[in-house]
């Protein structure tokens, strides 16, 4: 499977954000990945549809849409309205699940699962053939530019060896703490979708560090 690098906005500057997809697109980026946030599930809040409508409207990626949001059901609609190609939602927020990825298939996104570092692998068992990918928190979300979990590493693995005994293809996001330092070994430990927020954007030369980061991800993990 194609190994993707997927940018988080979450610390670019928001008052040129059009100058930043640029950074993004020159960089070699697949996707971007919009971190939303709504003060309830996590800590902090970011952004809503308008900004995500408006990138859409400065860009050809696709967007990878992260609802950290309480009744994520209720925003689905407006999200893909703006633009959003993956929904993914926290099954953490979800008390009916299959519902939710239900109604996120029938509106022609695709459907991906986040797990929080805590959450166990076994509460996807019943859903897994019904979704396009599978998040794993590395960091406890809220805020960029957390430290990396180590005993995340094992769960990648973990994720991807159940990944591989579906028919289906899934991909495997991991999102949190990843860096130039640490960014092989978690591609080395199964990751199809790498997500970066400050080691890119609070780095000198973000163009620079996407384009390290491709390198990494392209020269790693051939054999998964
Ligand atoms: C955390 C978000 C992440 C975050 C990544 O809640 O889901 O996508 O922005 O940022 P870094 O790479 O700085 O940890
Ligand atoms: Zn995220």
């Amino acid at each position: 499977m194609l190994k993707k690098l997927a940018p988080s906005i979450l610390d670019a500057d928001f008052t040129c954000l059009g100058s930043e997809l640029k950074v993004i697109e020159n960089g070699g980026a697949d996707l971007i990945h919009l971190d939303i946030m709504d003060g309830h599930f996590v800590p902090n809040i970011s952004f809503g549809p308008n900004i995500v409508r408006s990138i859409k409207s400065k860009t050809s990626l696709p967007l990878d849409v992260h609802l950290m949001v309480e009744n994520p059901a209720n925003h689905i609609d407006s999200f893909i309205n703006a633009g959003g190609d993956i929904i993914t939602v926290h099954y953490e927020t979800c008390l009916h699940l299959d519902r939710v990825i239900q109604t996120i298939i029938d509106r022609g996104a695709k459907c991906g699962i986040a797990l929080n570092p805590a959450t166990p692998l076994n509460v996807i068992e019943y859903i897994i053939n019904k979704i396009d990918l599978i998040l794993l928190m590395t960091v406890n979300p809220g805020f960029g530019g957390q430290k990396f979990i180590p005993e995340m590493y094992n769960k990648i693995t973990r994720t991807k060896e159940i990944i591989n005994l579906q028919k289906k293809s899934i991909e495997l996001e991991v999102d949190g703490g990843i860096n130039l330092g640490n960014l092989s070994q978690v591609v080395n430990a199964g990751a199809d979708i790498v997500v970066a927020g400050q080691a890119i954007f609070k780095s000198i030369k973000p163009e620079e560090i996407i384009k390290q980061m491709k390198n990494i991800i392209m020269k790693s993990g051939k054999t998964s």
